[in-house]
């Protein structure tokens, strides 16, 4: 079975999009097989991933993108994966094993305008079709924006852990809070369309420090979140074994480049593999977190 896993804060900008495109690639650059779901509206993933003269022809076309599936329903999640989505200039392949399920503007849709059939919410709809392409991989990730919403329901209904990246603030960990009370209310909302092949209702295994900066000591932040993971490990709304990982994401001036090249940050060159500081380098940092997540799970 793929592992199916979450990326998610209530607080956003906290670098969920930014952690899922490069942890995505360092699995695939470990062998992995992995799917790269994109749940958020603003496309951010898709756009990096696709560029923007691919992700145009899905947005212009309305089909072919996540929504697709809804409205007008004539496609399968099958039908509509972009195999070894990350390409070159002349379209050759540069990162096979790393797929993606686009999502264009029209997801919001899915918000209001769309009335599925209320015995068949679209979490279940999602999770069905995917289940039929899940022996294909390793590892499932999805992109969600920071709310749970319609759109976020189908990642989190179909997966079976969740990160939590946050940055050294005290705004994520009011996040963190919200994002860990709003996952309850859900699964207890669609616990009824379950079936045990599902694997557990997903949660929190992970909190991933992201974005920091040389020299900034985050002692104090770091303390807060250990004390709120743990009154929700003791109240069991988070999994026994969470934690916050040992790795964590140096601020680096790369990561903001690498979207507008359209490439994950360890395809990036030079630019990305200049040492910094101690002889390290934030590719490292991706593959050090790519590791302890597969880690995690062994535990
Ligand atoms: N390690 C990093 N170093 C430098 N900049 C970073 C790093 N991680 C993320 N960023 C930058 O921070 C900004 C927010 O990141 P990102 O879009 O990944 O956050 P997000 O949580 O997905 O946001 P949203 O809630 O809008 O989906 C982006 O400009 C991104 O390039
Ligand atoms: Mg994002």
């Amino acid at each position: 079975m793929a592992r199916k896993i979450s990326f998610i804060n209530y607080k956003g900008g906290v670098g969920k999009t930014s952690l899922i495109v490069n942890i995505a690639a360092a699995l695939a650059k470990l062998g992995k097989r992995v799917l790269l779901c994109d749940f958020d509206t603003q496309s951010n993933a898709s756009i990096w991933l696709l560029r923007l003269d691919r992700w145009n022809k899905i947005n212009a076309a309305g089909e072919g993108s996540v929504y697709s599936i809804f409205d007008p329903g004539r496609v399968k999640v099958r039908d509509i994966v972009v195999t070894d989505v990350v390409e070159g200039k002349a379209g050759e392949k540069l990162l096979p094993g790393l797929d993606l399920v686009p999502t264009t503007f029209n997801l919001v849709d899915l918000e209001n305008e769309f009335n599925g059939d209320p015995k068949r919410p679209h979490y279940l709809v999602f999770a069905e079709q995917l289940a039929a392409i899940e022996a294909n991989y390793d590892f499932i990730l999805f992109d969600c924006p920071p709310n749970i919403l319609r759109a976020s329901q189908c990642g989190i209904f179909s997966s079976n852990e969740i990160y939590v990246p946050v940055n050294p603030d005290a705004l994520s960990l009011i996040g963190f809070t919200l994002l860990v009370e709003k996952l309850y209310k859900f699964h207890q909302l669609s616990a009824s369309f379950r079936t045990s092949a599902m694997g557990v209702p997903a949660q929190v295994q992970g909190l991933i420090f992201n974005s920091i900066k040389a020299g900034v000591d985050i002692e104090v932040p770091k303390m807060r979140l250990q004390l709120r993971l743990n009154q929700f490990r003791t109240a069991k709304r988070a999994a026994p074994s969470a934690k916050i990982l040992a790795t964590q994401i140096r601020d680096a001036m790369v990561v903001r480049r690498a979207v507008a090249l359209g490439l994950p940050v360890a395809l990036v060159g030079s630019e990305a593999t200049d040492a910094g500081p101690g002889g390290d380098n934030v590719i490292n940092d991706y593959r050090r977190l790519a590791a302890e997540i597969i880690e995690q799970a062994a535990t």
